[in-house]
């Protein structure tokens, strides 16, 4: 049942080592100004994204909802979305759709005065799988539920593929997409293997109105998917799992494959307020938290604000060592790439 399996992510993300095995932020160096001219208290950190303001460039990633503990996770995270004027994205609102019953584990984000909401839906659910694709009614059920700014559609067939009850068809998409696009603000989104510039061009010429590329370096669903197939002891997926565990295109090269016509959302793989200075740097407007944000939500919203606190003083601490006393300076810094990385840049 779906609602068992987003609480199995929730466990095996939060219990076990599911990231992939570099982390490609740490091939991003800013380079350090000893005299930066700047005063830390007037540091400014706000910007708009599209047409919202966020008081810090940085949303918490979708990534749950369906169950009792997703709704408390999500009252958590909404909560500390609005005290730091954030973005907010909710988990895939499938189990809505399919369960009335199950809204309101979503729509407790409007408990709250979340300064970007983000709706969420999956890209294969567009197409007819086993089940019919999502109609037009449902896709509004969903983004009017949480009075959300825009879609998410996410893009995980690599998820799809390894996990035992996968949708397997990604025929059409790119019509059902621009269809959607026609009627929502769209932001297309990766989860965790990112976008190549390819990829993006279609979905621009679709009509996305922002990339988040969700690359690779964080999060692994091929690793949450082998753990889950461990568990049912599945062995032809725990090795599809393996294999594709470190897929994709790291996160700081799909953002600059992706960059230039569309806002970008650097994520995949933050950790703190560095790797999001680094996402910046490169040309994310703003940045994604997901896993780095989970456990906090869970244990309690005490941690999550520590958490969150301790990553835009990093932020605010980077800026600084970079002569930044706004984001668009940030993205004037010096940086200098090295490693696995450079070869992909
Ligand atoms: C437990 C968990 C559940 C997730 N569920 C969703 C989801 O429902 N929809 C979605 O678009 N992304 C989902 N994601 C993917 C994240 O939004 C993000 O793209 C990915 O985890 C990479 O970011 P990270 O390395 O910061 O975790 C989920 C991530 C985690 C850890």
């Amino acid at each position: 049942m779906i609602e068992n399996r987003k609480e199995e992510h929730i466990r095996i993300a939060e219990q076990k080592e599911v990231t992939s095995s570099h982390n490609y932020w740490d091939d991003i160096t800013l380079v350090h100004r000893a005299v930066p001219e700047v005063n830390y208290d007037a540091i400014k950190t706000s910007v708009k994204f599209l047409n919202k303001k966020l008081e810090f460039p940085m949303i918490i990633s979708s990534m749950t909802g369906g169950t009792e503990l997703a709704k408390k996770i999500n009252r958590n995270l909404a909560s500390a979305a609005e005290k730091f004027g954030i973005g907010m994205g909710l988990g895939s609102m499938r189990a809505a759709i399919e369960k009335k019953e199950l809204e309101d584990t979503f729509s407790v984000i409007n408990d709250y005065k979340v300064p970007m909401k983000i709706a969420n839906i999956g890209a294969p659910q567009l197409l007819s799988q086993e089940k019919p694709a999502f109609t037009a009614k449902q896709i509004e059920n969903v983004f009017s539920m949480i009075n959300a700014d825009f879609l998410a559609i996410h893009f995980n067939f690599l998820q799809e593929m390894v996990q035992p009850e996968g949708d397997r068809n990604a025929k059409g998409i790119l019509k059902r997409l621009s269809d959607i696009a026609g009627s929502y603000p769209v932001i297309a989104k990766e989860t965790g293997n990112g976008f190549s510039r390819k990829d993006a061009a279609n979905l621009i010429d679709a009509g996305v109105k922002a990339i988040d590329v969700g690359g690779l370096g964080g999060t692994s669903f091929a690793a949450i998917e082998y753990y889950r197939a461990e568990k049912s002891g599945d062995k032809e997926k725990m090795r599809a799992g393996l294999t594709f565990w470190d897929w994709g295109i790291p996160s700081p090269a799909s953002i600059v494959e992706c960059k230039g016509k569309v806002p970008i959302i650097g994520s995949g793989g933050l950790r703190n307020g560095l790797d999001l200075a680094k996402a910046i740097k490169i040309g994310a407007e703003i940045g994604g938290f997901a896993r780095s944000f989970l456990s906090g939500a869970d244990q309690g919203i005490k941690i999550l604000e520590s958490n969150i606190n301790m990553t835009v003083r990093e932020l605010k601490i980077a800026m600084l060592l970079t002569g930044s006393s706004k984001i668009s300076d940030l993205r004037k810094a010096r940086s200098m790439i090295t490693g696995k990385l450079k070869e992909w840049i």
